[in-house]
């Protein structure tokens, strides 16, 4: 069988990966790819080879009737959706139109991560235990309400900060805990009047702020006759820029599987009051969910909270949880469009992946491109890890090069498998520093403490 993926980024190349161990696929095919999913020598002696179909110019429904009209002429059998926006735009409902097989969930379902206040409504539709919080479409009363949780700031100092966040997707802008009421008004101001998101921001939900320790949850769904969701390895992605969680948001810089802070105890708890109500409702709104979801917890002691879905994996857990899969992907893939997923065997290694990302000078602000990626292999192949590559394009790589440039914020990440935590932080680092690029950039502390 030959497969597509759709998407350009890290997890994209991880899946290109894991999909090419699979003795039932012959080829995969990356749409657009990055400069790692091509050109990258996978073990299994097999190919993948990036079709640039996705033109700047051409709108969105031409791109997928592009990618229809490739999958049909190429015979492929599978395609995978990495990424959240053309799955909100709609492309799982097209390939299934034209009855071609697709992991990705349809457009209505999508809006579980495409619209906050829409996941909100659902969650409380269906119990399923998040954080309290409000959606306003207008910006006086949102500020009239920012004004009430920070009243009386002064004389009580521990007042917790206010979560506020966009409504639509905004490429991980959307969020800003706000720790005071200078802070929040202006946010409120941007997103809601000033439209510094588009529209993205024109709805906000304000949210209670959550202590704890961050988990994510990826897990394969399939609706029909026996619907479920299997439940992937956690894993634990590390949003600020620098080391100890200090600085900026950033898209992820980097993840580890399995994550501390979810103890049998927690898992139980995330099944009876997150995963059980969340396959509920999504039986119950009819939706044709049959791709990943991605639930982002908030766990404290033992008990979890549900901060967002994703309707796809996340990025960079997906660099950190498919190394530690012992199934066959293919297959997981083909239970998930045609059914079976529900007496599907996952099985995973017993020890830990850990996977640091290199980013370019200056990300998350303006960054540099354009610089050859060197790469020592010899040092590399001995940790036994494997580069992803992300903001990554091929190009003349000067001394000891890869073959690589970087062309994006977050450059690449490596991934390494050990028995332990410990063992995989060593191996992941020792094959970061087998990589170097001119303003190379990476947190030191991604790991189990
Ligand atoms: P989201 O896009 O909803 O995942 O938010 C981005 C990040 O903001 C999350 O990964 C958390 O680190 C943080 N965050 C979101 N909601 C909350 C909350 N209610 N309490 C504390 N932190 C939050
Ligand atoms: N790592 C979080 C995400 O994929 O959105």
């Amino acid at each position: 069988m030959k497969a597509l993926v759709i998407g350009s980024g890290g997890r994209e190349h991880a899946i290109v990966w894991k999909l090419l161990q699979s003795p039932k696929v012959s080829k995969v095919y990356a749409a657009p790819g990055n400069g790692g999913t091509a050109g990258f020598v996978y073990e299994s002696g097999k190919k993948c080879e990036n079709v640039d179909l996705l033109g700047r110019d051409i709108c969105e429904a031409e791109i997928q009737n592009a990618l229809i009209r490739y999958v049909k002429k190429e015979k492929i059998g599978l395609t995978i959706v990495g990424p959240e926006a053309p799955l909100a735009a709609g492309i799982a409902d097209r390939f299934n139109e034209a009855g071609l097989p697709v992991v990705g969930p349809e457009k209505k379902a999508a809006m579980l991560e495409s619209s906050k206040a829409y996941a909100k409504s659902f969650m409380e539709r269906y119990g399923v235990r998040a954080a309290r919080s409000h959606t306003f479409t207008d910006a006086e009363k949102a500020l009239e309400a920012a004004k009430k949780h920070f009243a009386g700031s002064r004389e009580k100092a521990a007042v917790p900060p206010l979560v506020i966040k966009a409504d639509g997707l905004a490429a991980g802008k959307g969020v800003v805990i706000a720790s005071g009421i200078k802070e929040a008004e202006e946010t409120i101001v941007s997103f809601m009047k000033d439209e510094k998101l588009g529209g993205a921001g024109k709805t906000v939900v304000l949210e209670e702020f959550l202590e704890g320790g961050e988990v994510s949850v990826l897990a394969a769904v399939s609706t029909g006759k026996a619907g479920c969701i299997l439940p992937f390895a956690p894993a634990r992605d590390h949003k600020r820029r620098f080391d100890n969680d200090q600085g900026p948001n950033t898209g992820g810089m980097g993840a580890i599987a399995p994550a501390p802070d979810f103890s049998a105890a927690a898992r139980g708890d995330f099944e009876e009051a997150i995963l059980k109500p969340t396959l509920k409702g999504i039986k119950a709104e009819g939706f044709d969910y049959r791709g990943f979801i991605f639930f982002g917890l908030m766990v404290k002691d033992a008990s979890c909270r549900l901060l967002e879905y994703n309707v796809r994996l996340g990025d960079p857990e997906t660099q950190a949880v498919l190394p530690l899969m012992k199934s066959d992907f293919a297959e997981l893939c083909l239970s998930i469009v045609n059914g079976g997923l529900d007496s599907f065997s996952l099985t995973w290694k017993p020890g830990a992946v850990c996977a640091p990302v290199a980013v370019a000078e200056g990300y998350p602000g303006e960054y540099r491109k354009g610089d050859a990626i060197a790469f020592n292999e010899t040092a590399f192949a001995k940790t036994g890890a494997v580069l992803f590559a992300a903001g990554a394009v091929r190009g003349p790589g000067g001394s000891g090069g890869s073959g690589l440039r970087t062309a994006g914020g977050r450059v690449l990440a490596v991934s390494a498998y050990g028995a332990g935590p410990e063992e995989a932080q060593r191996k992941a680092y020792a094959a970061m520093d087998a990589v170097a690029f001119e303003g190379m950039a990476y947190r030191r502390d991604i790991g189990w403490s």
